[in-house]
């Protein structure tokens, strides 16, 4: 095959003009526009979207023609014949985008830089099919893995081309996956997914809001859990945080009083696993801490002397005494003394009614957290949960350790968005990877973590009672920390301006649907900076399964047509249905 992509037979034009970002091109006659074949492959001369080949002194480059117009002085001759006779005296001007360079002397070895450009008068060539695969292929090979997993994704649009990435480039840096509604962002989703599992041997976690994947079920490699029915993530295991985000207290009156009742339990919860008695004259029928008129003494030295079980992050105490241990918190901070009239400092006080008024949403919040079935089968809160509802710290430990599972799904679709569980849950579990990563468990065998509509996991704007916005923040960790540890994440959003910009940008790989809103299109050019202002101008007109993948490890912005995956997500459109007579 002649992988040389200057051939005379190709020749377009001229550069008259260039730019940091762009060259200029006059085209001698709009005749070498049009379409032609030679050995036997179609190659369109130079249409918008088309790929061409400029060659200058040292170097040559790639570059992507954005614009065609005829000159002002020409435009009044112009009629439909005229313009592709055979010696047409239209002399086009082709604006193209500089994509990379290659040296002259080696066409294979490409580069992407901006530190070069074609000299004036260089001349311009359309490229084939062959030299844009090769460009496609070498990119790939500068991976440096011997054999190199990839996905076949589809073809290029503007000729069909087929186009196979490599995994390691999409996934190495974190990937993007984005589009509008119906775009086809989870039928690229589960193209890559599937080649996850038939070219690698790395594991996959896939968080699968709405159950699409559910498709995946019937292959052996696939493990499938649907959180608050098959499996559950016990509270004990939810940080602090995490349960603050749940109860959202005031930050004035309640949050104080939360954090000294969520102390006051876990201390009596340590106490009782020590077999300690020293605190046993606190301890009341219920299991809570007593304070009223009590000494601090004994408290406060256990407390001491424990200081990294009873601050560590985790909820390790029994919650359906909360409720009651807030009450049992409203105390005064110091006893009076009735003989001499003075404050003692060593014993609390008694009741502060006016504190424990202030604790009323508060306490109703935990007392509806708790009673709602549905948040029991999700947190386990009373610890009644069937063998069938697997703990899903238990699960990934079993799902690691199998070698004959690839991927685990956990389904979201039966989750509750109330008390922002979802997100809360999915939070955890991330934290839960992120904890894994950096203790260098993936070190050796990387694991993706994908995550379908991203924006009703990753929603930056939860708010708590102060209307404060409260950072949820695993994602943005594993985006920003992770990837050294071998950590990656895969998200797919319709909304990437409700993505927090930080994450977005730690992204490598961007595979971009259509994108319609402007807002979402400027988040996503301040994200990827390696995507032209130029090749995103091709968006708002992709068509359903066409994205535009940019990324570090691309030599240039593709625009691809990815081909059906083997497993279609469950995501058809309802129809309206003709109205029935009689
Ligand atoms: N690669 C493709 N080739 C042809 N048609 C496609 C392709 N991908 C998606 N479609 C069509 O677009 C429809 C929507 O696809 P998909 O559910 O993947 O979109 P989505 O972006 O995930 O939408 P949503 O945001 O609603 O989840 C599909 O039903 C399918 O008919
Ligand atoms: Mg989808």
């Amino acid at each position: 095959m002649n992988r040389n992509p200057f051939n005379a037979t190709r020749f377009l034009g001229y550069v008259n003009e260039v730019t940091p970002q762009k060259v200029s091109i006059h085209i001698p006659s709009a005749w070498l526009l049009s379409q032609f074949r030679i050995e036997g492959e179609t190659i369109s001369g130079g249409n918008v979207g088309e790929y061409v080949a400029i060659e200058g002194e040292r170097y040559g480059f790639v570059a992507k023609i954005s614009s065609l117009k005829l000159p002002d002085s020409e435009r009044k001759a112009l009629s439909e014949k005229a313009v592709n006779d055979e010696g047409s005296q239209f002399h086009p001007i082709a604006e193209a985008e500089l994509l990379m360079s290659f040296k002259m002397a080696d066409p294979q070895a490409v580069e992407k830089t901006a530190s070069r450009f074609p000299e004036i008068g260089s001349r311009v060539y359309a490229v084939s099919a062959a030299y844009i695969q090769m460009v496609l292929s070498a990119d790939n090979r500068r991976m440096v893995v011997t054999k190199m997993p990839v996905v076949q994704l589809g073809g290029l649009v503007s000729n069909g081309v087929p186009c196979n990435l490599s995994l390691n480039a999409l996934f190495g840096r974190h990937c993007a996956v984005i589009g509008t509604t119906g775009s086809g962002k989870s039928h690229t989703v589960s193209k890559l997914l599937y080649a996850l599992v038939e070219e690698t041997g790395n594991k996959i976690v896939i968080l699968d809001p709405t159950g699409e994947y559910s498709t995946f079920d019937d292959n052996v490699a696939v493990e499938s859990r649907i959180m608050g029915q098959t499996c559950h993530f016990p509270y004990r295991q939810l940080s602090i945080a995490d349960l603050f985000y749940l109860l959202r207290p005031t930050a004035q009156s309640q949050r104080p009083i939360l954090a000294q009742a969520i102390r006051s339990l876990k201390t009596v919860a340590l106490a009782k696993r020590q077999g300690d008695k020293t605190l046993d004259s606190y301890i009341d029928e219920q299991g809570c801490l007593k304070k009223m008129g009590m000494e601090k003494r004994a408290v406060r030295g256990f407390q001491y002397k424990n200081i990294n079980a009873i601050e560590d992050e985790y909820c390790s105490f029994d919650i359906k005494l909360l409720g009651f241990q807030i009450k049992a918190e409203c105390v005064f901070e110091s006893a009076r003394d009735n003989a001499t009239q003075r404050d003692d400092p060593s014993r609390w006080g008694g009741f502060d009614v006016r504190m424990n008024d202030y604790q009323a949403s508060l306490k109703l919040r935990i007392q509806e957290l708790l009673a709602s079935n549905e948040f029991n089968a999700l947190f386990n809160f009373k610890g009644d949960q069937p063998e069938t509802s697997i703990s899903a710290v238990d699960l990934f430990k079993g799902f690691l350790a199998d070698k004959n599972k690839r991927v685990l799904r956990l389904d979201f679709s039966q989750t509750s968005s109330s008390f922002s569980a979802r997100e809360i849950v999915a939070n955890a579990i991330a934290k839960f990877l992120y904890n894994q990563a950096k203790n260098k468990d993936y070190l050796k065998s990387p694991l993706v973590l994908i995550l379908d509509e991203a924006h009703l996991f990753v929603n930056k704007r939860l708010l708590d009672a102060d209307q404060n916005v409260i950072p949820l923040d695993a994602f943005d960790l594993i985006a920003k920390e992770c990837r050294k540890f071998g950590l990656f994440l895969c998200l797919s959003t319709q909304m990437p301006r409700d993505i927090p910009v930080g994450t977005l940008s730690q992204m490598g790989a961007f595979i971009v649907h259509r994108l319609i809103n402007e807002q979402d299109r400027r988040t996503v050019e301040m994200a990827c900076s390696s995507a032209s202002k130029v090749a995103l101008e091709y968006l708002p007109a992709l068509g359903p399964g066409e994205a535009l993948i940019t990324g570090v490890e691309f030599a240039m912005p593709l625009v691809v047509k990815v081909s059906m995956p083997r497993y279609r997500p469950n995501s058809a459109t309802p129809q309206l249905s003709v109205k029935q007579e009689g």
